[in-house]
């Protein structure tokens, strides 16, 4: 478990939250794992219908810790934790949505191609530096972005690292609605309660059909993260972890 992730039932919604404010909710090894775990126990509880995703205000997430990632740099050992939780939101069987404020770095934004509706509110930044630090798309989004928002979208925001406000990236199909931050909470937890209603059969063999086969998700993540765990190890990346550490100090 991780102090920074708080894990609550709330009726038949279960609400994991990122809880690591002084860093932006950057997300550890120990985040990654207790979320991991959440996610798949919420999936294989009766008592749970949907689960529910979220940050603190002003930080969805700031992303992966770039000191997680600098000590693989620097020839520590990477972990499992990352792909687990990838795997578990990719292959999830009941409903995720999620709700966003603020900062949505790397897998701040990934996360949300995973989930059935994404609120997010006017202050948002996606943002999927990934070139930037010398490192690749993560998530299975080298193949959602695309498939969601057109090739050209997608270079845009995995490609350039630009940053999409909530309402374009609503305009690209890639989160369901803008809200303001003082409803965020509120029409998360309305959406969740209104999925925890419906017929659970009916809508899991409903969503079943829309997701379609996760083999080729599956098998993009896997590509993904291979290609990701060598690039953390490059020189480009080691530079930008570096030079992220030095602009700390
Ligand atoms: N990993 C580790 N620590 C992080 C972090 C990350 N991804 N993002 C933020 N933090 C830490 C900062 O180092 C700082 O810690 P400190 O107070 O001990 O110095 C604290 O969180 C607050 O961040 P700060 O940078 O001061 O806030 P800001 O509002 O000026 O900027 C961001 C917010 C998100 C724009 C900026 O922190 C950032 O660019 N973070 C890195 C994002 C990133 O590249 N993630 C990886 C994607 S793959």
């Amino acid at each position: 478990m991780s102090e920074h992730v708080v894990v609550q039932q709330r009726g038949p919604v279960k609400v994991v939250r990122m809880n690591r404010p002084d860093k932006k909710n950057a997300i550890t090894r120990a985040m990654y794992a207790a979320m991991a775990g959440a996610l798949v126990s919420a999936d294989a509880d009766p008592s749970v219908r949907v689960k529910v995703i979220l940050g603190v205000p002003g930080a969805f997430t700031a992303g992966n810790d770039l000191a997680d990632f600098l000590a693989v740099a620097q020839g520590g050992e990477g972990g499992t934790e990352v792909f687990d939780f990838l795997m578990a939101l990719a292959t999830g069987g009941k409903p995720l949505v999620s709700g966003v404020d603020g900062v949505a770095v790397g897998i701040g934004t990934t996360i949300n191609l995973h989930c059935d509706l994404t609120f997010a509110t006017p202050r948002t930044a996606f943002h999927t530096p990934f070139v930037d630090l010398g490192l690749v798309p993560e998530a299975g989004s080298s193949l959602l972005v695309p498939a969601v928002a057109g090739r050209q979208q997608a270079f845009a925001l995995l490609g350039l690292g630009e940053p999409f406000t909530a309402e374009r990236a609503q305009a690209a199909g890639l989160i369901y609605k803008v809200v303001p931050e003082d409803r965020l909470e509120t029409e998360v937890f309305a959406a969740a309660d209104a999925i925890a209603a419906k017929p659970p059969e009916a809508l899991r063999i409903a969503r079943d059909l829309m997701l379609g086969g996760r083999d080729a998700l599956v098998a993009r993540i896997r590509d993904e993260s291979a290609h990701f765990r060598a690039r953390l190890k490059s020189a480009e990346a080691r530079d930008a972890f570096m030079a992220f550490m030095a602009r700390k100090k």
